[in-house]
């Protein structure tokens, strides 16, 4: 049984102070967190307050990105070793706004991907197709590249923790999201990708995560679809209240 991610990407909002009042906030919306996991990506200078905040909840605090080098000369940079000391657990990979903004690539994304790996922190690689690529009918291909190319070098057994994010790049804070059919066609998809990088076993453990455009009022039908395990969540995990709902979807 793979166990619901309900994940927040808080992107570049909240400062440590906001990060600790989300919090003491957002526990006791929450019911039990036995049967799922809930999970919040900060900023690198909240971590070490949202870690502290959430010690005890079973809430993960986790980064939005980190560098692949251990240390060095790298200015302005954070490795994977510095966000775990801070507190985090768990950190997102490749999102679409890097992959936009920042220029990472797959093959930063597969290094970025080792050094979580090396410090033991949970990976969750993000991948999705643009608009123009979904109505050229290449959306298929495109997220295979990336699941190949983000996941090079990565072995079966490295990849126990692993989390991979479907976010389709014109669903994320637009309002539209894929529907729960849509959605779930494209993670059978990854799912079968999997399979044939990593094995079948890997491939039935993996929870896929969809994003882009996730709320209270439609994360039950997108987490009803056989192959969608969880959710990577931006504008609606921003306020305790509905990231609260988000997290007890179904109950
Ligand atoms: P959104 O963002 O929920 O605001 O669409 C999702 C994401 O970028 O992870």
């Amino acid at each position: 049984m793979r166990k619901p991610f309900l994940a927040g990407n808080w992107k570049m909002y909240k400062t440590g102070t906001e990060a600790v009042e989300f919090i003491k906030a957002f526990v006791p919306l929450l019911g039990s967190l036995s049967d799922r996991e809930a999970a919040l990506g900060v900023p690198f200078t909240a971590i070490a307050q949202a870690a502290e905040a959430a010690q005890g909840t079973g809430i993960l605090i986790g980064s939005q990105n980190i560098y692949f080098e251990k240390e060095g000369a790298f200015t302005g940079e954070i490795s994977a070793g510095m966000v775990k000391a801070a507190g985090a657990s768990f950190v997102i990979l490749g999102h679409s706004e890097r992959r936009q903004f920042f220029g990472d690539t797959d093959l930063w994304v597969s290094k970025k991907l080792a050094a979580a790996v090396a410090m033991d922190l949970i990976p969750v690689v993000c991948v999705g197709e643009t608009l123009a690529q979904r109505e050229a009918g290449d959306a298929f291909k495109v997220i295979s590249g990336q699941l190949k190319n983000s996941l090079a070098g990565l072995t079966p057994d490295a990849a126990v923790k692993l989390i991979i994010a479907y976010e389709p790049v014109w669903a994320i804070g637009t309002g539209k999201t894929a529907s729960a059919a849509e959605a779930q066609e494209v993670h059978e998809h990854i799912r079968k990708e999997l399979s044939s990088l990593l094995g079948d076993k890997v491939a039935e453990a993996t929870r896929i995560l969809y994003g882009g455009s996730v709320k209270p009022d439609n994360v039950a039908s997108l987490l009803s679809q056989k192959d969608i395990d969880g959710a990577l969540v931006g504008g609606a995990a921003l306020k305790p209240d509905s990231f609260a709902q988000i997290v007890k979807f179904g109950g």
